[in-house]
This record gives structure tokens, C-alpha cells and sequence, in this order.
């Protein structure tokens, strides 16, 4: 069988490659990856000379690249991870996420649809969303995957969009698709744009931590490899035309975890307790930013039986001893462009 896995060289793509690579030597692995900011080929160093595994620099925002590329490899089965995906790069430059997200979608749709007219049943176009695509709770309720879709971000808008016109592919066209919407990940190769890894490495400089707001926002995390074991149980036991919520049952509010992951970092790096919390600093609110994020899990637990197998203490401790045991991945991806970002972004 052959899989192709876009945006395979990113954070939660780069553990699915490994896991399918891994997991099952008789398939083929194509990663396709443009290989953005975002997208870098030592998250998979460990694998990359495996004889099923093979790479392929292509952006899905090329029609015509994506197209020819069907046509050679023949592909049996897609799982769509690439995309831009910082909330923050979407308030900035929407049109780049609609480029991406949407329009990148859609020329793997239709590369699907005339590659595999005629035997539409023997394929699969797996889409990874999330769950911001539902937009905001309350204080209390859970995201289920009933809940109607109400993005607030220029980043969950262009999620929302790209997952309608997979739903629409499978019904127009016969396309068998699957989708899945998963809470907040965090784990081990975070480019450190998103909050815990952004921390921790600002805990390693001894730099202010941004809280934006009150802090008082709530997100529902699930370490990455949960995610990967998730896509790969969904990708061969998952039913097609089916939508599955995928979180970790594990709801924080920002300001809790700051001050979590400040404590783990002083123990860890041997310093006085209070140390990492003084650089907390209450910065200017994300504008439209959502309350509160919370999965229901239940559907992919009771019809395929997965659920998170590490808990937040030994996912978090497992994450922050992954960045200080790979400070020239970190350097690697905070030089260049990251400073501009960062200076972008947090210097008012
Ligand atoms: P990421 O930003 O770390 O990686 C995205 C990857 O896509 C990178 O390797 C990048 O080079 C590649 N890419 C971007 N534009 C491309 C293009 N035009 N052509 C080809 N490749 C391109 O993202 P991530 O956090 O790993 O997220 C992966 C997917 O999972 C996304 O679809 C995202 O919406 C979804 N998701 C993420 C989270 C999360 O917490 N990170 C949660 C739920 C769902
Ligand atoms: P993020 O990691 O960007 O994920 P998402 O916006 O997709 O949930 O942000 C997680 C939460 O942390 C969100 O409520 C915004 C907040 N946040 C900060 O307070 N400061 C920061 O510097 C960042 C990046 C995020």
C-alpha cells in the first residue's frame, strides 16, 4: 500500500511518518513536503534512510506539481496534515491560509478525484482538522462531533472551509474520505511559535513569558504521539465518511500550566522555584480569541477503543527533556527568520 502523508516534515506529521514507517515496513511512506518555516527534515533523521520511506518536496498549492506526482506514485491512500497552522500568522496574513489551507486542499481533492475515478472504494483521503473549527465553549460543555462549525480565527475559518469541501467531495463525487478534529497537541519537535514550546525555550533564555490576556483561557492538550497512535488507528479501523473528535481529556487554563511548566523547568534545570514564573508578563490579548476549547473523545473511544496513553505530568516532563536534549534543533529553528517573527510579534 502506498500513503501518501502531506506536510509529513512538520510537528504532528513528522510522528505519524515515523509511527507508519515503523509500524508497518510492508507500506510505502511518501512524505510530501514544501517545507516551510515550519517543516524540517531533522524531525525525521532518525528514519529517513528506512527502504519504505521516501520524500518528496512539492507544494500543494502547485495543481499541476500535485497532479503529476498522482499520476507517477499512484497513491492508495492520503492523510492531508499540510497547512499553515499558527492562529497568530493567520491575523497577520489571512490570504496565506486560504492559499494554503484551502486552496492546497482542494488540488489534492482533485488530484484524488481523477486519479481514482472508477475505483473510488479502494482509497482513502484522510483529513486532519481541529477542533477550533467549532469555535468557542462556554465554562462549561464539550465539543462534540455534532457540534455546527463556527470558526472564530482566520486560521479556523480556513480549517472549516477545507474540511466542507472534503464532506463535499465524498457526497458529490464519491470521494471516501475521513475527518478528524483534535485538540491542542504539544510534544516533542513544536516549532516554538505555540505556547509550550514558545515557553519553554523563553525559560531556557531567561525571557519574559507573553501571556495574552488574563491568562484565563482554557485548551485541551494531547501529547503528540497519542495524536499519531490516534491517526494511524482512525487511517485502519476509522469508517469512511465519518468525522472523529480527538482531545485528551485534559483541560488547562493557560495561567495553571504557565505556572506548571515554570515549576518543571526550575526543578529540571536546577533552579529556585519562582525563577521561571518572574518572567511572567501580561501582554495585549489575541484579538477574536476563543475562551475555551474541550473535546468529547468518546466516539473514538467506544467504536475503536483509543485513548491517551501518557498523562500530562509524563507528557510535559517527556517534552521539556526532549528540548534540552536537542538544543541544536532548537537553535537551528530560532535563527533567521524566528527573530524577525519574534520581534514581530511580541515588541509593541
Ligand atoms: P506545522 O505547522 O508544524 O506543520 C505543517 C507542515 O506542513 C510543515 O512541515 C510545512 O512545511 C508543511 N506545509 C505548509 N504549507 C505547505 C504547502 N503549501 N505544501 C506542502 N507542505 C506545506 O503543523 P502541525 O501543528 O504539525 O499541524 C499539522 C496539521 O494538524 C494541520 O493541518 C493542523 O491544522 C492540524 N492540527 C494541528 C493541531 C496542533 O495542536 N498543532 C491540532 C489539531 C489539528
Ligand atoms: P497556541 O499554542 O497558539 O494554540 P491555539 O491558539 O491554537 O490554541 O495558544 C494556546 C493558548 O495560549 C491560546 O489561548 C493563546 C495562548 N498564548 C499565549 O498566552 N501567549 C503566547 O505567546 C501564545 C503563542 C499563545
Amino acid at each position: 500500500m502506498k500513503v501518501l502523508v502531506t506536510g509529513g516534515a512538520g510537528f504532528i506529521g513528522s510522528h505519524v511518518v515515523r509511527r507508519l514507517v515503523t509500524m508497518y515496513p510492508e507500506y510505502q511512506i511518501y512524505n510530501l513536503d514544501a517545507l516551510t518555516y515550519a517543516g524540517n527534515l531533522e524531525n525525521l533523521k532518525d528514519i529517513d534512510t528506512s527502504p519504505n520511506y521516501t520524500f518528496i518536496k512539492a507544494d500543494i498549492t502547485d495543481a499541476s506539481h500535485i497532479q503529476e506526482l498522482f499520476e507517477t506514485h499512484a497513491f492508495d491512500k492520503v492523510i492531508h496534515l499540510a497547512a499553515e497552522s499558527h492562529v497568530d500568522r493567520s491575523i497577520e496574513d489571512p490570504l496565506a491560509f486560504v492559499k494554503t489551507n484551502i486552496m492546497g486542499t482542494m488540488n489534492l481533492l482533485n488530484a484524488c478525484k481523477s486519479i481514482w475515478k472508477g475505483e473510488m472504494q479502494d482509497h482513502l483521503f484522510y483529513h486532519i482538522s481541529t477542533d477550533e473549527v467549532y469555535g468557542s465553549l462556554g465554562i462549561d460543555g464539550l465539543f462534540t462531533e455534532d457540534n455546527s462549525y463556527s470558526p472564530n480565527s482566520p486560521y479556523a475559518a480556513s480549517k472549516a472551509s477545507s474540511d466542507h469541501f472534503v464532506r463535499a467531495y465524498g457526497e458529490t463525487y464519491d470521494l471516501p474520505y475521513i475527518i478528524s478534529n483534535c485538540s491542542n497537541n504539544y510534544g516533542p519537535n513544536h516549532f516554538p511559535e505555540k505556547l509550550i514550546p514558545l515557553f519553554i525555550n523563553n525559560i531556557i533564555e531567561m525571557r519574559p513569558l507573553p501571556v495574552y490576556g488574563d491568562g484565563n483561557y482554557t485548551r485541551d492538550w494531547l501529547y503528540v504521539i497519542d495524536h499519531a497512535i490516534a491517526i494511524d488507528t482512525i487511517l485502519h479501523n476509522g469508517k469512511t465518511g465519518e468525522t472523529y473528535n480527538i482531545g485528551g481529556f485534559n483541560e488547562w487554563k493557560n495561567i495553571d500550566l504557565v505556572h506548571l511548566l515554570c515549576e518543571l523547568m526550575d526543578d529540571t534545570l536546577s533552579r529556585k522555584r519562582g525563577t521561571s514564573a518572574s518572567l511572567i508578563t501580561y501582554v495585549k490579548d489575541r484579538p477574536g480569541h476563543d475562551k475555551r476549547y474541550a473535546i468529547d473523545a468518546s466516539k473514538i473511544n467506544t467504536e475503536l477503543g483509543w485513548k491517551p496513553t501518557v498523562t500530562f505530568e509524563e507528557g510535559l516532563k517527556a517534552t521539556v527533556d526532549w528540548y534540552l536534549n536537542n538544543k541544536t534543533w532548537l537553535a537551528q529553528v530560532t535563527s533567521g527568520d524566528y527573530k524577525d517573527y519574534y520581534s514581530k510579534m511580541y515588541t509593541s
